[in-house]
């Protein structure tokens, strides 16, 4: 593994307690071993892994037969998407690109919709429906639109432009699937929407975009070998950097650093941050216990939320992401006035670099624990790696701090009321409390 994939920047890894955290290495790594046996954490031993290759080689020229893809999904099965699309085509937003084109419906947001529905063209556009429970109520309602629209311009071979990523046997998606004779893509059983960027749910867009997916995998896989290994044990687990995030992060959270910020120095790879943020949220927020994740970046949010982090609330702690080798670009001319005569002959890599080291020194001086993530370069297989550490160092945390990472029970509520809401069946109790809730 890229051995600085880690960097502690300061004493906070030494000043906090996270050596009594890591006491509990023996029964995590026993723990961590028997739930990857057991087939419980799918995205960490891959065992998928084969089987997708061969279905994406399977399905590579029928999906770069079109020039669009339209991706209907929602929390998990849409932020490693947009991420990877930020991070390796920012250029799709970009005047007089010509393509592939991905767009992202990830919300119950009529403009954005209709936008799509008037303009894009659908006999080139594939729609990729992504949901693993092939019934969450934003993906469907987008997908029964568009259904519909599809079967008005492309009549019987509508389901041509139709490609949905969903369980192998149950829900909704699967049945329309078998139904309407719709070719499919399977998300692994035990694969949370969080944990799912590296099967076909972000695969799938990254092949369509013309991303290095492989390399992506084998990033990860070399942060997930070490742990899936037959032989983990505590002596291997404490000197893992996934292993040695989780205890920073846990101990503290036990000194109240109830914020933890996620801040990217690698400008394009910022949509990381949101991806973190619904894992690391979604994951840890529970039973009280947890840590806010802030997503920021650099240097954009030098110039606002910063002075938050540097002198708000003692309360957070910082994930720094940062990329020395970041392509340079075009040197400043020797044209400018004597005021920025300091930039001249130097390049925006330079400048992005030293507004990094600046805040990373003012962040430390403030007295904000800091863990670098310094990344070897700013590919795919880097963007693998650090993907793989945040996924692992989430699981490992949430043990630490004795929550169930892979769960979000709390989330469930206010879906069902909504649904109660609007009439669905079999829920007259959330009905009747909702209706109560309003009278009050
Ligand atoms: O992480 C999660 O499990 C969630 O964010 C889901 O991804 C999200 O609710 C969408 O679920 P589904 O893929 O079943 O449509």
């Amino acid at each position: 593994m890229a051995a600085n994939i880690l960097d502690w920047t300061d004493s906070w890894f030494e000043k906090l307690d996270s050596e009594s955290k890591a006491d509990s290495a023996g029964s995590i790594a026993a723990k961590f071993s028997g739930e990857v046996a057991d087939g419980k954490l799918p995205f960490c031993s891959m065992p998928f892994m084969a089987e997708l290759m061969h279905d994406l080689d399977g399905l590579e020229d029928y999906v770069k037969s079109f020039d669009h893809m339209l991706l209907l999904g929602i929390g998990g099965s849409a932020l490693g998407a947009r991420a990877l699309q930020k991070a390796f085509f920012p250029q799709q937003d970009q005047p007089c690109h010509d393509g592939p084109w991905l767009w992202i419906a990830d919300n119950v947001c009529s403009k954005t919709l209709d936008s799509y529905l008037t303009k894009l063209p659908l006999e080139k556009t594939l729609v990729a429906v992504v949901s693993k429970s092939g019934g969450t109520i934003e993906t469907i309602s987008q997908y029964f639109l568009i259904r519909e629209k599809l079967q008005q311009e492309l009549g019987d071979n509508w389901n041509r432009n139709t490609l949905f990523v969903t369980d192998k046997e149950k829900g909704f998606l699967r049945e329309q699937a078998d139904e309407l004779s719709i070719r499919t893509l399977e998300v692994p059983d035990n694969l949370g929407g969080r944990y799912s960027i590296l099967s076909a749910v972000g695969l799938l867009p990254a092949m369509f975009m013309g991303i290095d997916y492989r390399a992506l995998v084998e990033g990860a896989a070399e942060v997930f070998s070490p742990l899936a290994a037959p032989d983990l044990n505590a002596d291997s687990l404490v000197n893992h950097p996934s292993f040695k995030l989780a205890c920073w992060s846990a101990a503290l959270m036990e000194k109240g650093f109830n914020e933890l910020i996620f801040f990217s120095y690698i400008p394009q790879w910022a949509c990381f941050g949101q991806w973190f943020a619904q894992l690391w949220a979604e994951s840890l927020g529970k039973d009280g216990k947890g840590s806010q994740p802030l997503p920021a970046t650099g240097a954009t949010d030098q110039h606002s939320v910063n002075q938050m982090f540097l002198d708000g609330p003692r309360n957070k702690a910082c994930l720094f992401l940062t990329c020395p080798s970041l392509p340079e670009g075009q040197p400043f001319p020797e044209n400018i006035p004597d005021n920025f005569s300091y930039l001249k002959g130097k390049s925006f890599g330079e400048l992005i670099h030293a507004e990094g080291l600046g805040t990373k020194m003012a962040l430390s001086a403030n007295n904000v624990p800091l863990v670098e993530m310094q990344m070897s370069s700013d590919s795919e297989e880097s963007a693998g790696r650090l993907m793989g550490l945040l996924m692992a160092a989430t699981i490992f945390t949430g043990w630490l701090i004795d929550i169930n990472p892979v769960d979000q029970p709390a989330v469930e509520m206010g879906k069902l009321l909504a649904k109660a809401r609007l009439g669905a069946s079999g829920l007259q109790d959330e009905k009747d409390n909702l209706n109560a809730f309003l009278n009050t």
